[in-house]
């Protein structure tokens, strides 16, 4: 079978992708996928269609048949033509540039978006058309198949589907499994139209519970759209035994028109009472003073701290309880703010009686979720005395959702009277959509946010204990709020997917949803996937334990199954989501294996990454391309990744960081977190290729390694059982991993590729080198088989690492033949690629294994040029590495160049430049060649970014003073395009929102 050269194997607009990206990510009106439904890391759609369309399309080729060249004469006219394609219609890294030096100068600019942003923009008849003609030429069809086997909230074949392929898109998670159908079957099948009815339904479902409802809350004023009652949950006090009421503080609206609450508790009271204050009495009520803070509480009684264990006790026996004391009515543009009344107390209390009425009716009738919360990774729900997930709802909350639950089966049924089934289904499937979107908004681990309103549960990643909560009148705005959610969303999704349809010609049958499987299983086992019948695979696997998706899903899981298991019986046979089979580093499952329980779980991960990796491998074609994306936080990741991946018969050919976090921002000017999405691009070995021709029948989890060679991937994830046939041996491609990675990082350098992107790009092509030989074999003795050990990827990455690091500083030294000393190597080095003071211990460590340095003994201890906080490591400055003998002003030589540099900038900075002149005189440094090399490696390596006129890292200021006063005519600083920033104007609402980073979090989870 031929080997059609792929775009993605030799190129892509990373920089582009990752500003588009990152525009959808800060932007306040998110794509309407995540507006759906909450569903945690979801991927960048641009990324999505960027990684399938690069993983179908070829390679540019001056061979290509005359239609296609007279299409395309120059290479660079198809990449132009990728880029449109992609929906990338400007300038995006130009934009964001703007953006963020405007910010930076705290000037306003008009919107430099003046394109819509990548997502929305459907691909066209004629450029579809243009791309089948690729496919046919590349493929020999134009019928491709996309595979995502972890597909969660769908963002990959959500794409795959709106250029047309085949589409079979997998999730473990049921809860996933309904987000896919809601996502990407309904919207294909029944399009924008469904939207009324989705709204219709969801009235008509308001028009029954309002009545229910209106008499548990106090009527609204005229002109309110809602209302958000303020609870802080209690303990006795110790002393006293009266309530204490929890909140970390007591403000209710910061800014020019602040308002805050003040607590009253004053001797001859049994309870708090609770005053609203504005102006200036916020100050004298001291907002910030709250009464719990980590866990520890403080008596506003006796003044006295209470024991966080004594609170936890409390809750756990049922004696936490709750008090009211701030009504937030919503009006357009705001909130107001009141005191309880009599009356809310005791709509309240009306509440509580008609719960304790209903609830073992309800019970029995299964309206509510009884499950017991099954613990896990995060157990404040059991330490905060919530067994069961009915107990994540306060007893009026509970009583909403209740009766928003019985007349949902009521609108149901009307519905199913008056609406053909397939169309009822998936209106019932939104319905509970929309009731997921109220059990997030409406429980006790909701915040009230001053400046935004009330926060979902998701707002985190976690079950943290919330001491104070928001209740939203549930008889008002919280339905119709969430139908209008869910039927925008749906109606922009059906948008976006439907035109595909239609461009490509059949908009109905076989229309879009013919071409989509939706499975609910584990990636390891897809069973009803024919063997090498994928065309691509693009994949975004979960990550160690970076989301415990079934942990958190569980809260949707007992809803869903109660609104939705009935349409969808194979997803909720189980009580709770299934955690056994999940691919995520899970210490909880390893409980009883005590200190051993972390490891445990990490190799339990990358046993069925592997596993999942190789199911993949089968399902392949021969001739297709698996692209893995993931981001990169550990530079362990590369190894296990990469050995799952050998291991599993794939060759890895290319690597690509997509940035989908600023790099130039400030806080990464202070820590590189490396928040980049990385795309893993691979191919099924040649070897392997034979394997599967016999493989391919022999069922799902089938071996595809030589038949001579057995991996296990645990305990330790490559254990060499038995000598292959014809090994290679590691001494003898050495040479060729260093070539290649040195080639690769000049022809990326020549692309303007810099820092840790530069060492990740070449990772692709090292792996490549090593995947393509498997198995390499090293010259050292696995003591357990008396067999060589096989190579460690990481190895090789090693190499490629010190590759990129000669060739980096041949291009800080601007061409001068000049060497330095390891430690000062390092200190350059770090900055040339984190270009950040905090970077990850382990890239610091990597780099200085690199330079042949001891990390923590040396780099750290003896030469203090860098501090350990955490898993990061901070970059320290001529002050903080001070000491006799090193950073010395009174010594006349030094034993390291960084050592001599950073005493000139202590002088410089301490006693000015004439001291500093003349210390450079007296030690000889002021014409040292070396000396000034290191000043100019330093000038081009620390970042300049400036904000108003300051540079962020005082290193540069510092070295950027001793250049001009010493070598203004010798030395250089690197050019920073700056472009023009628009005349300052009013900002758009638009641009106003597309910037609010904090908006970010808000559907994001
Ligand atoms: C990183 S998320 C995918 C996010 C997705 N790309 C999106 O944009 O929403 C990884 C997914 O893998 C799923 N998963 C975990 N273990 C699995 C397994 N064994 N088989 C299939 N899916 C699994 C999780 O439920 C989660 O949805």
């Amino acid at each position: 079978m031929s080997h059609p050269p792929l775009l993605i194997e030799s190129w892509l607009p990373i920089e582009a992708i990752g500003a588009e990206s990152l525009r959808d990510a800060s932007a306040a009106r998110k794509p309407p996928l995540n507006r759906l439904h909450v569903w945690w890391a979801r991927r960048p759609l641009t990324v999505s269609r960027a990684a399938i369309l690069g993983g179908v399309l070829p390679q540019w080729s001056p061979d290509w048949p005359v239609e296609l060249r007279q299409r395309f004469p120059s290479e660079d006219n198809y990449r132009k033509w990728f880029r449109q394609f992609l929906g990338i219609l400007g300038d995006p890294v130009q934009g964001r540039d703007l953006l963020l030096q405007a910010r930076q100068a705290g000037k306003i600019i008009a919107n430099p978006y003046t394109y819509p942003r990548a997502f929305t923009i459907n691909p066209s008849a004629e450029d579809l058309a243009l791309m089948q003609d690729l496919l046919e030429h590349t493929w020999g069809t134009c019928d491709l198949s996309v595979l995502d086997p972890f597909a969660g909230g769908g963002s990959i074949p959500f794409e795959a589907l709106r250029y047309g392929f085949t589409t079979i898109a997998n999730d473990l998670n049921p809860v996933a499994a309904v987000i896919l159908k809601a996502t990407l079957d309904f919207p294909a099948r029944f399009g924008p139209s469904l939207a009324d009815d989705i709204r219709k339904w969801g009235q008509r479902w308001y028009e029954l519970v309002k009545p229910k409802l209106q008499p548990y809350f106090t009527p609204l004023p005229p002109g309110a759209e809602g209302a958000a009652y303020l609870w802080a949950r209690t303990v006795a006090c110790p002393v006293t035994g009266k309530p204490v009421p929890l909140s970390p503080n007591w403000w209710l609206r910061k800014g020019s028109d602040p308002v805050a609450v003040r607590l009253i508790a004053e001797p001859g009271m049994d309870a708090p009472q609770f005053a609203i204050v504005t102006g200036r009495d916020v100050a004298k009520a001291k907002p910030d003073a709250g009464t719990i803070s980590r866990g520890v509480g403080r008596s506003p009684w006796t003044g006295q701290p209470i024991d966080g264990d004594y609170i936890k006790a409390e809750a756990q026996a049922g004696r936490m309880g709750q008090v009211l004391y701030t009504v937030a009515v919503k009006v357009t543009g705001g909130f107001e703010f009141r005191a309880p009344t009599r009356q809310d107390l005791e709509a309240w209390r009306q509440a509580e009686e008609a719960l304790a009425r209903k609830k073992t009716e309800w019970i029995a009738r299964d309206i509510i979720p009884t499950e017991t919360f099954p613990g896990g990774n995060d157990n404040r729900p059991l330490i905060y005395g919530m067994p069961r997930w009915s107990d994540f709802f306060a007893p009026r909350q509970l009583l909403s959702i209740a009766v928003f639950r019985e007349a949902q089966d009521q609108v149901i049924a009307e519905m199913r009277l008056r609406v053909q089934p397939a169309r009822a289904e998936a209106i019932e499937t939104y319905l509970g959509v929309m009731l997921d979107k109220v059990v997030i908004y409406n429980n006790r681990n909701c915040r009230f946010d001053p400046g935004r309103g009330i926060r979902s549960v998701f707002d985190r990643h976690d079950f943290a204990f919330v001491s104070s909560h928001a209740e939203f009148d549930a008889s008002a705005n919280l339905l119709p709020w969430s139908i209008s959610q869910i039927a925008d969303a749906y109606r922009e999704i059906a948008e976006l997917v439907h035109p595909s349809q239609t461009a490509l010609g059949a908009p109905n049958e076989p229309g879009t949803a013919d071409r989509l499987s939706i499975y609910q299983g584990s990636a390891s086992n897809l069973v009803r996937v024919p063997s090498s019948s994928v065309n691509c695979i693009t994949v975004d696997p979960p990550y160690y334990d970076n989301v415990q998706y079934a942990e958190l899903s569980d809260f949707f899981y007992v809803w869903l199954k109660r609104s939705v298991g009935h349409l969808f019986p194979e997803f909720f046979g189980d009580e709770l989501t299934n955690k056994d089979d999940e691919a995520v580093a899970n210490p909880a499952r390893f409980e009883a294996m005590g200190s051993k329980k972390k490891k445990l779980a990490e190799q339990d991960y990358e046993r069925k990454m592997a596993a999942a990796f190789r199911e993949m491998h089968r399902v392949l074609r021969p001739d297709g391309v698996l692209t893995v994306m993931f981001t990169h936080k550990r530079v362990e990741a590369w190894d296990t990744l990469a050995t799952a991946l050998i291991s599993a018969g794939f060759a890895i050919k290319a690597s690509w960081p997509v940035h989908t976090e600023s790099e130039h921002s400030l806080h990464q000017a202070k820590k590189n977190a490396a928040a980049s999405t990385i795309l893993l691009v691979c191919r099924k070995r040649e070897a392997s290729r034979q394997v599967d021709k016999e493989t391919s029948t022999r069922g799902p989890n089938a071996l595809s390694t030589p038949s001579d060679l057995v991996y296990l991937s645990t305990p330790s994830p490559l254990v060499y059982l038995s000598t292959p046939s014809d090994p290679v041996w590691w001494e003898d491609i050495q040479g060729q991993v260093r070539s290649v990675a040195r080639e690769k990082a000049r022809e990326y350098m020549a692309q303007g590729m810099r820092g840790v992107d530069l060492y990740i790009s070449t990772f692709g092509p090292t792996l490549s080198v090593i995947s393509e030989h498997w198995p390499v074999l090293t010259s050292e003795i696995d003591p357990k088989t008396g067999q060589p050990k096989p190579l460690r990827p990481d190895t090789a990455l090693d190499l490629a690492r010190e590759e990129v690091i000669r060739l980096r500083k041949e291009g800080l030294l601007e061409g001068r033949n000049v060497q330095f000393d390891p430690v000062t190597d390092w200190y350059v080095m770090a900055w040339d690629a984190f270009a950040a003071e905090e970077f990850p211990y382990d890239e610091g460590r990597k780099l200085a294994i690199a330079l042949g340095l001891e990390m923590d003994s040396y780099v750290m201890t003896t030469k203090r040029i860098a501090a350990k906080k955490g898993q990061y490591v901070v970059m320290q400055g001529p002050a903080q590495r001070r000491k006799k003998g090193m950073v010395d002003p009174d010594l006349l030589s030094f034993s390291h160049w960084i050592d001599a540099l950073h005493t000139a900038m202590l002088v410089y900075e301490e006693d000015g430049p004439g001291a500093c002149d003349l210390f450079l005189l007296r030690t000889g440094l002021k014409r040292d060649a070396t000396f000034k090399a290191v000043l100019q490696t330093l000038l081009n390596a620390i970042p300049r970014t400036q904000v108003k006129g300051q540079f962020v890292r005082p290193e540069a200021a510092v070295l950027d003073n001793l250049r001009l006063a010493f070598y203004a005519n010798e030395l250089t600083v690197p050019v920073v395009e700056e472009p023009e920033l628009p005349a300052a104007e009013q900002l758009p609402l638009a641009w106003e929102a597309e910037d609010d980073e904090d908006e970010a979090e808000e559907e994001d989870a």
